[in-house]
């Protein structure tokens, strides 16, 4: 068995709510209330949900750019959840992020060459300006652009290069993973499937491991091969990706399948609409947080939060229709 290359137990993120003229804490926003996941080298796992969910918060935690308030992060054997931010040296290489907007991502007054150089300014991982000219050169032809543009300024670019060239900068470190936080949400549809057949190229070409959040359940299920949904915080439902679409268990999974695909006739009772919004993170519903939207809601679920339990093999879901 090979070990992850990032394991996350049980990780919680809860950030307090202050009014008034002293600041005091009045509440909490439960984020994320308690998420376990592990990446294999070379594996890619997906973050799914709707927006507000927690995902960019639970890939912030996992990172330490904010603290966590509870679990561990376990990055390549090393417990990095209490690590100093000086130790983190080693995370802030092996992990790299890319964003949803490439237009914020790069400063618009900074060459391409600046940007896609600075993680290796940084960490002084070039000892010429020669070393760093090609290799900043070499970065831009493996995402499919011409070195020249190292030239460029970012305002000279469409959206779909510009995000080509944060994928360049991304891999300026040689990381071992690389956390995608909505990589081609802000993208045209016909680029999206551009930029994650490049992901895909380069994964296999530097065997990297990714972990790719998303609310569009087709983004996900094109680019891993393990998708984990999430609900107000919590994972409803955890599978191989194939299995998470031909059987998925959870209502809302059901409800998420049925707004990306076509209606199978065959599988028509087990459609489902999603209704309503989603919840407050403030205070979320008691026991299943899903309760308030569920056609399928008993009285247990008002009361009891489900666990996630596994039906088939490596399939797990929270839901008390299974148990
Ligand atoms: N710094 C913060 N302070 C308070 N609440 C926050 C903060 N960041 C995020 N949240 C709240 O946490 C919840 C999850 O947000 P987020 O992780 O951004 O969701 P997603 O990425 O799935 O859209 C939301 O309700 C959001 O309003
Ligand atoms: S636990 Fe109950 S409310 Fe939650 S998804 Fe299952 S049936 Fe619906
Ligand atoms: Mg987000």
């Amino acid at each position: 068995m090979t070990d992850p290359i990032l394991k996350v137990e049980a990780l919680e993120k809860r950030f307090p709510i202050k009014k008034g003229l002293f600041r005091k804490t009045v509440g909490h926003v439960h984020a994320v209330d308690g998420i376990s996941f592990e990446i294999k080298p070379g594996q890619s796992l997906g973050l799914v949900g709707e927006s507000g969910c927690g995902k960019s918060t639970a890939v912030k935690s996992l990172l330490r750019l904010i603290e966590p308030s509870g679990g561990k992060i376990i990055f390549n054997g090393v417990d990095v959840t209490h690590q100093s931010l000086d130790s983190l040296r080693q995370l802030r290489q092996d992990l790299q992020i890319i964003f949803q907007d490439p237009y914020s991502s790069l400063n618009p007054r900074l060459k391409i060459s600046r940007s896609v150089g600075e993680p290796m300014d940084v960490f002084k991982t070039c000892a010429s300006r020669e070393e760093r000219r090609e290799r900043i050169g070499s970065l831009l032809e493996k995402v499919g652009l011409r070195p020249e543009f190292a030239d460029r300024y970012p305002h000279e670019f469409s959206g779909g290069q510009r995000q080509r060239i944060c994928i360049a900068r991304a891999l300026a470190l040689n990381p071992k993973v690389i956390i995608g936080d909505e990589p081609v949400s802000a993208l045209d549809v016909s680029i999206q499937a551009q930029v994650i057949n490049l992901m895909k190229k380069l994964q296999r070409e530097f065997s990297l491991s990714y972990l790719i959040i998303s609310h569009d359940l087709a983004v996900v299920e094109h680019m891993c091969d393990w998708i984990c949904v999430m609900y107000l915080g919590r994972f409803v439902e955890t599978a191989a990706d194939k299995e998470m679409v031909k059987n998925p268990l959870h209502p809302y999974t059901r409800a998420l399948l049925s707004s990306v695909y076509e209606p199978d006739p065959a599988q028509e009772h087990k459609r489902t609409m999603l209704e309503g919004d989603v919840p407050s993170p403030i205070n979320p519903p008691p026991g299943c947080h899903f309760h308030t939207r569920c056609p399928h809601k008993k009285k247990v679920c008002t009361k009891e939060a489900p666990k996630l339990k596994e039906i088939v093999p490596d399939h797990m879901v929270a839901c008390h229709l299974y148990e």
